[in-house]
């Protein structure tokens, strides 16, 4: 009688551990790769993508729970009509169901859209039908994650009349997200399949795509699965969206790893009190930003968090374009102006945040007039952003710089968006806690 559970448990315990062994062996390359799409998100996901790592980031979350008090969240002003965001495939639950999910190193739990099931309307055929799946199973709400006010989500969870662990979220541009917390596996190949992962099975929202939160909270999909690095390479976003170049995603190793140069990440001291840190983010030591060769004049104070917290520089996928705290923000404004301050359209600013815009007619004028940027790190090293990359066609004849200013969004962080991550491999190295960066040709049109 009892052999069929202990089986169960015996065959579960297999695949966890060899789950395990693939993904953190350390002499065992384990390395598995994915196309990454650069997709216009669907108007009403829009500003949710964009906000998503800073809404997070404003939680304070910490994986010790009793150091750090909770913050109000900050209010957000700037909503943007569209946002770019990095999707990828994952095969979710047994047998696997194909979803897609925006790539977001700025956050934490992973969600799928879950199949509302009412009668007669079809889901949408991209979201995960749990009906479908052996491996799917529901969170208690005994299970401890499911305790009002936990440290580890903002998600403010309940225990509905099913004695479902409930959770509803409003996301900073009102929408409201809302479903259970449930276990489910990821199902790559027959033998390579992750244990059941805690995630949010979202019932109520419109959107297509789910989220894979990367960042280095304990249940980020990269923790649960124990992934010990992944990398992306954010393809060349094509001007006109007609054709969408596919980029690449690795969990484990990357074949080019060889040409990566590292930064450490910076690690925080969790006694201190930091209301405006996010200690999960990937924050590392920026120390300076050139234009056209010439080195801003900008203390390398304001790219790392004061006693307060603020002014950490996080790379985060899941945020479009690259925000700079006010002192920053004003060095590069004013040297771009110099260069090109007699074309800039005067008085117009793109979604409260972008304001150094351009006729796109002046559009390879401004280009060779601004130059390339350069974002320097610790270690020597380098992101170079070439100057064909400086702008971003925010609406039909206006070019932007793709730049704006953190106090825009409400928030105390420097962060580089995944605009600036064209082109270049990013890595999330765990083992090492560094994050590395190398050339790529990230584009394989298919
Ligand atoms: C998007 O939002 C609008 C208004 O909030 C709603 O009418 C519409 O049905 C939504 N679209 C989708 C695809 O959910
Ligand atoms: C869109 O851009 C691609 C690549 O630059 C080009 O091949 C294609 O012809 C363009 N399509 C249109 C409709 O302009
Ligand atoms: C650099 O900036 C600081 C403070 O903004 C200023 O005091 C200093 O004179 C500047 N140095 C140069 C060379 O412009």
């Amino acid at each position: 009688m009892t052999s069929v559970p202990s089986t169960t448990f015996l065959l579960l315990l297999v695949t966890f551990l060899n789950f395990l062994y693939i993904l953190s062996a350390k002499n065992a390359p384990f390395s598995m790769s994915f196309p990454l799409t650069s997709t216009t998100l669907s108007h009403n996901s829009s500003s949710k993508a964009l906000f998503l790592s800073s809404l997070i980031a404003t939680s304070h979350q910490t994986t010790n729970a009793k150091a750090m008090p909770r913050v109000p969240s900050l209010s957000y002003k700037s909503t943007f009509k569209y946002s770019m965001a990095l999707i990828i495939t994952l095969p979710i639950g047994t047998p696997p169901q194909n979803q897609q999910m925006v790539l977001d190193t700025g956050s934490q739990l992973s969600w799928i859209q879950c199949h509302k099931k009412i009668p007669k309307i079809p889901p949408p055929t991209t979201s995960f039908d749990p009906s479908l799946s052996s491996s799917f199973s529901v969170l208690p709400c005994s299970h401890p994650l499911c305790k009002p006010r936990i440290p580890d989500f903002t998600l403010p969870t309940s225990c509905d009349q099913n004695r479902l662990c409930h959770y509803s979220y409003f996301y900073a541009d009102g929408t409201l997200a809302e479903g259970n917390l449930v276990r489910e596996k990821i199902t790559f190949s027959r033998s390579q399949t992750t244990p059941p992962l805690i995630l949010g099975c979202a019932t109520e929202s419109g959107d297509a795509e789910g989220i894979l939160g990367m960042n280095l909270g304990r249940f980020s999909f990269a923790s649960q699965a124990k992934v010990q690095k992944f990398s992306y390479c954010v393809p060349i976003r094509q001007g006109n969206h007609t054709v969408k170049p596919i980029g690449t995603f690795y969990l484990g190793q990357n074949p080019n790893s060889r040409t990566f140069r590292y930064v450490n990440l910076l690690t925080f001291p969790q006694s201190q009190r930091m209301p405006n840190l996010d200690p999960l983010a990937y924050t590392i030591g920026m120390v300076g930003i050139k234009i056209n060769g010439k080195k801003l004049n900008i203390s390398e104070r304001v790219f790392r968090p004061n006693a307060g917290g603020s002014g950490q520089t996080i790379v985060d996928s899941g945020t479009e374009y690259t925000f700079l705290v006010e002192e920053a923000y004003n060095k590069l404004r004013e040297e771009i102006i110099r260069l090109a301050g007699r074309k800039l359209k005067k008085g117009y600013i793109y979604g409260d945040a972008l304001d150094m815009c351009f006729d796109s007619q002046y559009r390879m004028e401004i280009e060779r007039l601004i130059g390339d940027m350069t974002l320097q790190f610790e270690n020597g090293v380098e992101i170079l952003i070439n100057k064909e990359r400086m702008l971003d066609e925010v609406e039909g004849g206006i070019h932007c710089v793709g730049i704006g200013r953190s106090e825009t969004l409400g928030i105390a962080s420097n962060i580089i968006g995944n605009f600036h991550q064209q082109n270049l491999w990013v890595e999330f190295d765990l083992r090492n806690r560094r994050v590395g960066f190398g050339k790529g040709e990230c584009s394989t049109q298919v």
